[in-house]
């Protein structure tokens, strides 16, 4: 037996104990183990049932990724689950925290499945770019049915063990502790003469009526929620298998179709972004051993658009949370839509009507500073003006208590002259959500020249308890993530003036994946918004810098955006789909004259390279100057805040996937065509000649 696996006897019972930290994840080691300790407890005569436990804080979380484009060392886990599902003692695996793909898998695998309450289960590995490989698509269609199996494994989302429990997926839930659950349990197996019952040989659920149409179905509406992904497709025809073929065949068609997406570059892309998520939680040059601050209550200042949000972020992870504003209308107003948007839940079931009450009752609002007095940290989302930012940091100096957190979520301001206004500048940090900010995950965790080690690790360790991505940035204007979608954006206009369409461009980067495009994005935060970074921007323009116009046009016309009704598009009362803008056009042609260009037709390539192409350049730039800690920060910044494509692994991922040099020529061609914006970034020039990669930084 390996360290990783330990077989015990229990009087008739074997016990087999993973132990694998920190997710026992199925690694080499893991896989052997199980093979040996399942075939050992078949041989030994007296053994007459089996429990599988994992040790630690989770059961199986799938198969080690690590593992993946590697060459594969046997036994693998089909093999391995064969085993399992085969013998002839009746098996339970006892399921607590997550068992998640390669692990559930082994758990379909075994006879029974029982789970404490507090588990979950899922089949993630679509999430990765990959489908279940190790019979899951061919076992859980035949617990759960055709739909529900389908619903988690082209979704990848997890489900909570009640759940799990009404979908037959598990036997029965129990409380407290796992291996006296997984041995009575197993104890009444043997007291009733219950055997095996394999899930490979229960096919009524695969078999019933009006599955091909629900495949047909799942597999358009999989088209148009996941364009141009590849394994979701993938999934629906290994579970299209399950349907049409024996269990033996079935397993052979999954093994293909795995192996298909373990060789797409989806797959490396979206594992980069796995690990990358994880590094971004790295501190460079923060000792292990820095303790972060305690945090039991919050503040925020301010409830509007961000506040309210932000306010919600913290009732959501249970922390008591006061919202203070100027005026008892103000308050008033941002009350009301926390409620409303916990509302909106309730109203679409992913919220009971308890819940909204118990985190309703999480939220205080105030008018007064001295209310503050004993919050372990505020986040202020007041107007973006240095003079109220001012105000604001002058009162919380006066009345927060010594070590309180002073954060603010300026999204260009800087936070250094903030924190200048402080008498302590080393508490106070920036905590740069996205809108919704209660539904973005993404949260750039500013670092300002005097923030202390310790506030920044209670920011990422806040972060994590807010359920968000913290990636950790520096001062400069927009940080990483907005600074570089000014350029995105620039070159989105620019190429409007040069005879592109709205339409044209935003369906161009849709195409490339992009979850919106970039002029739809502009419409809907407010043309106003974009208009008053680009009139501060033109203060700092280098030499041959010019700025579009077309901005400036829509502006003098009162189109703000959707908050008007018009802008870069039409938006009809009746909320249809945009229209085009019929007093655009005009502008446009306006706008060329103004640079003394003539409008022509503009490639959907041109249009991906040069919206892409200025993020690289943009990043590289970042990179340089520290203001990003790595280029896997920056791909982890637009995975989650920006709508970048999963399956491209993010703008450095991708832009190593198609060859810097190649990169490089086509900004140097736009440099020569285009101007100042495109001079080259020297890091990326340097890469190039070094023929190295952003991922070798
Ligand atoms: N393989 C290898 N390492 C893994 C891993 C896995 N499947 N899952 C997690 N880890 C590592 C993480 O990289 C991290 O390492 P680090 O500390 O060095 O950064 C450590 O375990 C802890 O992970 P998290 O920080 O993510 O811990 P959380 O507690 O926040 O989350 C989790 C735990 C929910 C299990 C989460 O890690 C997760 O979702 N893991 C991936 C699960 C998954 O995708 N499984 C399917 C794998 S593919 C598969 O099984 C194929 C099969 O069908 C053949
Ligand atoms: P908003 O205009 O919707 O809300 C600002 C709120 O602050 C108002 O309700 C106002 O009454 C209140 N306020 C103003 N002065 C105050 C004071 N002295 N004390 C208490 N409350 C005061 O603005 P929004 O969009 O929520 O932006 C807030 C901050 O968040 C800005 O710094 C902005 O740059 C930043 N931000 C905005 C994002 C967005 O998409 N809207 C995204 C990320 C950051």
């Amino acid at each position: 037996m390996s360290e990783a696996v330990q077989l015990e006897r229990r009087g008739e019972i074997a016990l087999v104990t993973v132990d694998n930290p920190p997710v026992n994840a199925l690694g080499h080691a893991v896989r052997a183990g199980l093979l040996a300790a399942f075939r050992q407890a078949e041989a030994d005569p007296q053994v007459r049932a089996v429990v599988l436990v994992c040790a630690g804080r989770t059961f199986m979380a799938g198969a080690d990724i690590r593992e993946f484009g590697k060459p594969p060392q046997a036994p693998s886990l089909p093999e391995v689950v064969d085993v399992i599902e085969s013998a002839s003692k009746p098996s339970v695996a006892v399921i607590h925290g997550t068992a998640l793909g390669g692990g559930l898998e082994v758990a379909l695998a075994c006879h029974y499945r029982i789970a404490r309450r507090d588990a979950q289960v899922g089949l993630p590995e679509v999430k990765l770019g990959l489908l279940p490989g190790a019979g899951g698509t061919q076992r859980l269609p035949r617990l759960a049915g055709v739909e529900k199996a389908l619903d988690m494994i082209v979704s990848g989302a997890p489900i909570r063990a009640g759940e799990a429990l009404d979908s037959a997926i598990v036997d029965e839930l129990f409380d407290g502790d796992l291996v006296e659950a997984g041995l009575a349990f197993a104890q009444r197996l043997l007291d009733r003469q219950l055997g095996p019952r394999r899930t490979g040989e229960r096919n009524e659920r695969v078999r019933e009526d009006g599955l091909a149409e629900l495949i047909a179905h799942k597999r358009g509406e999989a088209q148009k929620r996941l364009p141009g992904q590849f394994s979701p497709q993938r999934c629906i025809d290994a579970v299209e298998a399950a349907i049409q073929l024996p269990l033996r065949e079935g397993l052979a068609r999954e093994r293909a179709l795995f192996q298909q997406c373990l060789d797409s570059p989806q797959r490396a892309a979206m594992i980069h972004a796995f690990f990358a998520e994880r590094e971004a939680a790295r501190v460079e040059g923060l000792a292990a051993d820095v303790q972060p601050r305690e945090i039991r209550s919050a503040a925020v200042i301010g409830g509007g658009t961000m506040g309210v949000g932000i306010v919600l972020c913290f009732a959501n992870a249970g922390i008591p949370v006061t919202l203070l504003e100027v005026n008892e209308d103000a308050l008033q107003r941002g009350l009301d839509r926390a409620r409303s948007l916990y509302a909106a839940s309730v109203a679409r079931g992913s919220l009971s009507a308890g819940e909204l009450e118990r985190r309703m009752g999480l939220i205080a609002g105030v008018l007064d500073y001295a209310a503050l007095n004993d919050a372990d940290v505020v986040v202020e989302a007041v107007f973006e003006s240095l003079d109220v930012k001012r105000q604001v940091f002058e009162q919380l100096d006066a009345v927060c208590k010594p070590g309180a957190i002073l954060a603010s979520n300026t999204s260009s301001l800087d936070l250094d002259a903030i924190a200048a206004f402080t008498g302590r500048p080393q508490d106070v940090v920036g905590l740069h959500f996205f809108s919704p900010a209660n539904v973005m995950r993404l949260l750039e965790v500013v670092r300002g020249k005097a923030t202390a080690n310790d506030v920044l690790a209670t920011a990422m360790q806040l972060g994590k308890r807010l359920k968000k991505v913290a990636v950790v940035v520096g001062v400069c204007d927009g940080f990483v993530g907005n600074r570089m979608i000014f350029q995105y954006g620039r070159q989105a206009e620019f190429l409007l003036e040069e005879g592109a369409t709205p339409a044209q461009v935003d369906r161009a980067l849709r195409s490339f994946g992009m979850a919106m495009g970039p002029l739809a994005v502009r419409d809907l935060s407010g043309l106003d918004i974009s208009h008053a970074i680009r009139t501060r921007q033109r203060q700092t323009l280098k030499p041959g810098q010019t700025l579009p116009t077309v901005l400036d046009h829509l502006i003098a016309a009162g189109m703000l955006g959707q908050k008007s009704g018009t802008g870069f598009y039409h938006y009809a009362e009746d909320g249809r789909a945009p229209q085009d803008n019929p007093a655009l056009p005009a502008m446009l042609e306006q706008a060329a004259a103004e640079r003394g260009i003539v409008r022509a037709p503009v490639s959907d390539e041109e249009i991906v390279e040069r919206c892409v192409f200025a993020l690289i350049n943009e990043a590289a730039s970042i990179l340089e100057e520290g203001i990003a800690q790595r280029a896997s920060d920056i791909d982890v910044i637009f995975l989650n805040g920006y709508g970048f494509p999963a399956w491209r692994g993010g703008p450095l991922f991708h832009a190593d996937s198609l060859g810097l040099p190649h990169v490089l020529g086509r900004i140097r061609e736009f440099h020569q065509r285009l101007g100042a914006w495109w001079q080259p970034a020297p890091l990326l020039e340097r890469l190039v000649a070094e023929g190295r990669r952003f991922a070798d930084l």
